[in-house]
Order: structure tokens, then C-alpha cells, then sequence
């Protein structure tokens, strides 16, 4: 075990680490939003801090869990399996983070094997290993839908993870790409988790959860992105009864239960998330920007419909690229550690700076590319 961890790799940090050197340096790099918790849920927090402190359920405060099923349940097609929500078929954890993490360490045996999306959230891939599962990329989806690559790893595997929108190529999942693949594991008999933490940043189409149409599903979000409150760390596991039951021995060995005050913050802000709406219309904004300097600059990429990111291919070697561009005054992330097909593409993200912030960047980008 020790000698698994000791070789992992937190390669991206490496560039947050040079950037924080650089004062001047234009922060495209880390998923880090650009706006602040709102006030209104920073002052709730200090109420709630004046009253009697303790331990909550290992499950979360039921009225946390009542708020996170009622936003569930406004999704378009709910999961898992399209069934009306409750709360007890949720679990809230630190984080987004610590779910997954609940998820392979509940639901999986030692070197059980993992399918994930080409590319995909890194540490998708430093979670398994650090639970003892290998994992194997693929590329999802074509124009024709679900990849034979996809099929043939997703029957060989016991999990299927993928993200919608995603990061870091900010694609959503239309209806039908969600349906065939909920229905492919179903079929399968292969387990789907589907992390949604960017649902509510959808800027092109609707957000389709694919747990809509596999019985065997979880789905994974928190209020970190969506609510601008990465630091409060709270998120959630949503499944059928039954998994929430082992996913409560697994959370009780790692955390006990989340920080009571960060919990009753994230009702509050729930419940009360005007802000998400104003985040997601300035972010769209950002998008649109981005979308159409990249055009210009003559890059590979798909448009982003969701999340706060973009991928473009920039035809060189993608380490050597942004640690020479963090030296030029703009930090973005190499696409090499999200897949196998991207070592030539960086990923940018417009959450974390302002308009003008963002253009700056993209003119360091476009001076060194033309
Ligand atoms: C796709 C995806 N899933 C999960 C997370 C982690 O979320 P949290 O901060 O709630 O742990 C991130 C954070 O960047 C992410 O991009």
C-alpha cells in the first residue's frame, strides 16, 4: 500500500506551484471560481456558530439531505433510475472528492477495473490507484454515440465513471448519449457513478443524467463549484438505499461526519441560490468570449456547452508549453495527465478570472501560437 501511494503522481501542481511565483501571472490553471461565498451564507454560518455544536448523523443533517433531493429532483431526468428522491437515499460527505473516494472504497475490490472517459478528471485516475483498482481511458463518445471502444471496456469492467458537463472539455451529455449509455451498464451489469458537480453550469442544451436509465447507479455533486463554496467542503452520494447503508462504514472510518456549521451553511445557500443563476449568465459570457478568440486564433477544440472549461489542441508538447507560457504571464493546465490522446492539449479554465483578466491571457496565448 505504501509503496502504491508513494508512487503517484500530483503533477499538476507543479504548475499552480510555478505560477504562484510569477505575481503577474493570469490564473487560467486551477478549477477555482472567481466569485466569493455569498455574504448571506458567510452570515448564517456565523449564527449557526453562536448555538450549541456537535456531531451530526453520519449520514448529514436530514434537513441538508431534504435540500440536496429537492435540487435533484428538478433535474430533467433524475437518478438513480429516474425515482422520485428522498432523503434518505442521499449521503453527504467533504466534498465531491471524499464521495468518489467513498464510492471505489465501498463498492469495489482490489484490482476491480474502472472505465473512464478520454479525457478526464485526473483524479479519477489517482483514486483508483490509491484503492487498488486499475483503469482503463476510452473515448466515449462519436458522432454515432457510444464508442465500441466504450462498450467493450464498460462489459469488461465492474464501474463506469463519467462527468456531465465535463471536466475539462466542458461537453454535455445530450438526452440520447445518457441514454444509451445508463442503458449499455445497465445491460452490462456494470455500476455507473456519474459525477455532476457542474450540472448547474449548462450554458448550450440541458443536463441528462445518464443514472436515469441503469438501476445500478450513484450520482456524485456538492455545493464546491455550483454555489462558489469550494472551501466549505461539502458534498454528496446519492444512490438506492442499500449502497448509502456501506457507504456509511466507509465515511465512518474516513471523516466521522462532515463539519456540522459547513452543513448547515450549504442549506442555506440551497435553498436560497440566486447567485447560481447570476455565476452561470457571467460564465456564459466568459464562454462565449473564449469560444470565439480560440476560433480566431485558428485552434482545435470543442466548444464547451458546460462546465468552466476548454481544451484546445496547441500542437506542441503540452508540459513544455504552459511551463514556458507561465514564464510569458499566463498559467493553464497540460493536457498530457487527463488522457492518453491529449498530450497536445491544454486546458483553460474561464470560471477563475475576469473578462479582462481572461483576454489578457488569451493575448499572451495567441502571440506565442500565431
Ligand atoms: C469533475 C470534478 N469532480 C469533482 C471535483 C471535486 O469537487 P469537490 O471540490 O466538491 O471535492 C472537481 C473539482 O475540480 C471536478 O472538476
Amino acid at each position: 500500500m505504501r509503496k502504491r501511494v508513494g508512487d503517484l503522481s500530483l503533477s499538476i501542481r507543479k504548475i499552480s506551484e510555478k505560477a504562484n511565483k510569477h505575481e503577474d501571472c493570469v490564473r487560467l490553471d486551477i478549477g477555482q471560481p472567481s466569485f466569493d461565498t455569498p455574504e448571506y451564507v458567510k452570515e448564517k454560518a456565523k449564527e449557526e456558530l453562536s448555538k450549541e455544536q456537535s456531531y451530526t448523523s453520519l449520514y448529514g443533517i436530514r434537513e441538508l439531505r431534504k435540500a440536496i433531493t429537492e435540487g435533484e429532483n428538478r433535474k430533467e431526468a433524475v437518478g438513480p433510475m429516474g425515482i422520485d428522491l428522498d432523503p434518505e437515499d442521499v449521503m453527504v460527505t467533504v466534498g465531491a472528492t471524499q464521495a468518489l473516494y467513498t464510492v471505489f472504497a465501498s463498492m469495489l475490490s482490489t484490482d476491480d477495473k474502472v472505465v473512464l472517459d478520454d479525457p478526464c478528471w485526473v483524479p479519477y485516475q489517482t483514486i483508483s490507484e490509491v484503492n487498488g483498482n486499475s483503469w482503463e481511458q476510452v473515448d466515449f463518445f462519436d458522432c454515432d454515440g457510444l464508442t465500441d471502444g466504450a462498450k467493450e471496456a464498460i462489459d469488461g469492467a465492474e464501474m463506469v465513471v463519467v462527468n456531465t458537463p465535463t471536466n475539462p472539455t466542458g461537453h454535455v451529455m445530450t438526452r440520447e448519449e445518457a441514454r444509451e449509455l445508463g442503458e449499455y451498464a445497465d445491460d452490462a451489469g456494470t455500476l455507473l457513478v456519474s459525477d455532476e458537480v457542474y450540472h448547474r453550469f449548462v450554458y448550450d442544451g440541458k443536463h441528462y443524467s445518464p443514472t436515469a436509465y441503469c438501476e445500478n447507479s450513484i450520482v456524485v455533486g456538492s455545493v464546491s463549484k455550483s454555489h462558489a463554496m469550494t472551501g466549505w467542503r461539502i458534498g454528496w452520494l446519492v444512490a438506492h438505499k442499500e449502497p448509502i447503508e456501506d457507504f456509511k462504514k466507509v465515511s465512518r472510518a474516513m471523516i466521522g461526519c462532515p463539519p456540522r456549521i459547513n452543513q448547515l451553511a450549504s442549506i442555506h445557500a440551497i435553498r436560497n441560490d440566486k447567485h447560481v443563476d447570476e455565476m452561470r449568465s457571467v460564465y456564459r459570457k466568459r464562454r462565449d468570449i473564449v469560444d470565439r478568440r480560440l476560433e480566431d486564433m485558428g485552434l482545435e477544440f470543442k466548444e464547451p456547452q458546460g462546465s468552466f472549461y476548454v481544451f484546445p489542441d496547441v500542437g506542441r508538447y503540452s508540459w513544455s508549453f504552459c511551463l514556458d507560457m507561465i514564464e510569458k504571464g499566463v498559467a493553464m493546465v497540460p493536457g498530457e495527465p487527463f488522457g492518453p490522446g491529449s498530450k497536445e492539449n491544454v486546458r483553460i479554465c474561464f470560471g477563475s478570472a475576469t473578462e479582462k483578466e481572461i483576454n489578457r491571457g488569451l493575448d499572451i496565448l495567441e502571440e506565442e501560437i500565431s
